[in-house]
């Protein structure tokens, strides 16, 4: 067992650490109140091979492996949890299912854009109807002539209002359940594809979370992404993937909580002495950076068990994304506790950390979606 992360890796989790500090850092917070999408910033992170970590050279990407990946995202979420989510979408939710399930054209021609930063992706798979439960989903892709038409109205979804390349999930034949569930790859400026609601979002409030409405939407065919039917199989597959990502947001939000926490209970004084000498915040300082290290131990391991070609680990990333997902919850409520009433203002930066933390547990599967399916594969 070697827990030392390879030369790459090193390189990697430096260079993103630098990039987020110095280029991150200073818009996080007022893109956390205007909600404004961070292009600019997303542009430097194409340039930095950001945008397509683990997809082939030949496609305009970096080629590592998907520990990398994890490691990428951790380091930038801890300073900007929008940003983070905005580069996990385009990796592992848009590039990854093309890269693993589309065919040569579809790679040469959808890749090549979402990793060079000329366009972002998204993940078009919650309906207003259908969250958890993926086969109540209603939109539907019939097929006519050389294209399908779809019709539907997708919800919540991260980088929609923004994205120019979309992977989109609807039946084919409603019939056969998840059987009859395809996925599509969808471009920006297909007629009959439109915005919808713009949402307002509690955290990660720069990631132009919006509906996709689809009316009539003509779809070549030649965009749909594997055979139709394997459009459940090709979801599934893509949320293992993508669920370590999530796994790695949420350990790096949980340690930007811990430094705050650590940085202002040295400052803070009480009873005479820095609060970080009172034994109340010290027992929190030690259950928070356990955690962490476990969490991040879980991600890890679930990107080894992906990097190293298991044919299923969907364990493995329900339970890193469970996991950390809920420390992250804890630790971010900790470290405001320990800042007190200042950590309620807009003044320090745990108050936005504490309302980004939140969404990891709902999105890419709820904490109760992750349990059954750490419980279905305990008792398969
Ligand atoms: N890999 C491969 N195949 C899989 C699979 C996986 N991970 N999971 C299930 N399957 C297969 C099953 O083996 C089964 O195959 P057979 O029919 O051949 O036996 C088939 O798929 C059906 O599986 P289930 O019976 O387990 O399906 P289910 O309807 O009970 O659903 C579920 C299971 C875990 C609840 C699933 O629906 C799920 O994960 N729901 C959550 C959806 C989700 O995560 N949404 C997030 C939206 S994306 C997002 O949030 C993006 C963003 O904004 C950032």
């Amino acid at each position: 067992m070697n827990f030392d992360l390879t030369s790459d890796q090193k390189m990697l989790q430096d260079q993103v650490r630098k990039f987020a500090d110095t280029e991150l850092a200073p818009v996080a917070p007022e893109i956390d109140q205007s909600a404004e999408f961070p292009w600019e910033n997303i542009k430097k992170m194409a340039k930095l091979g950001l945008l397509g970590v683990v997809v082939p050279e030949k496609y305009g990407g970096s080629e590592f492996d998907f520990v990398s990946l994890a490691i990428a995202i951790e380091e930038i979420s801890r300073v900007c949890a929008s940003t983070g989510v905005i580069v996990a979408v385009n990796n592992s939710l848009t590039t990854y299912p093309i890269l693993q399930f589309g065919n040569e054209d579809q790679k040469n021609k959808f890749l090549p854009p979402l990793c060079s930063g000329e366009k972002i992706g998204a993940f078009g798979l919650t309906e207003p109807n259908a969250g958890s439960d993926v086969v109540a989903m209603e939109a539907t892709a019939r097929p006519e002539g050389d294209h399908y038409v779809l019709n539907g109205t997708k919800r919540f979804i991260t980088n929609g209002g923004e994205a120019g390349i979309f992977v989109v999930f609807a039946y084919t034949n409603k019939e056969l359940k998840h059987k009859g569930i395809s996925a599509f790859v969808v471009e920006r400026d297909t007629p009959g594809f439109t915005l919808g609601k713009h949402e307002d979002l509690m955290g990660i409030r720069a990631t132009a979370n919006c509906e996709l409405i689809f009316e009539d939407t003509k779809i070549p065919k030649e965009n749909l992404l594997g055979n139709e039917g394997d459009g459940f199989k090709i979801c599934m597959n893509t949320l293992d993937v993508s669920r370590i990502d999530i796994g790695a947001q949420a350990v790096g939000i949980a340690q930007a909580a811990l430094n705050e926490a650590i940085k202002y209970s040295k400052e803070r004084k009480a009873f005479g002495q820095p609060i970080c000498n009172f034994q109340m915040i010290q027992s929190m300082f030690a259950e928070m950076a356990t955690e962490i290290q476990a969490a991040r131990l879980l991600v890890y391991y679930a990107g080894y068990c992906k990097d190293k070609g298991m044919p299923r680990f969907s364990r493995e990333s329900a339970m890193c994304k469970y996991y950390a997902s809920s420390i992250a919850v804890d630790v971010a409520r900790k470290s405001l506790q320990i800042h007190g009433g200042y950590g309620y203002t807009k003044d320090y930066t745990v108050e936005r950390l504490y309302r980004d933390a939140k969404i990891l547990e709902l999105y890419e599967g709820t904490s109760e979606v992750q349990k059954i399916v750490i419980a279905r594969d305990l008792t398969k």
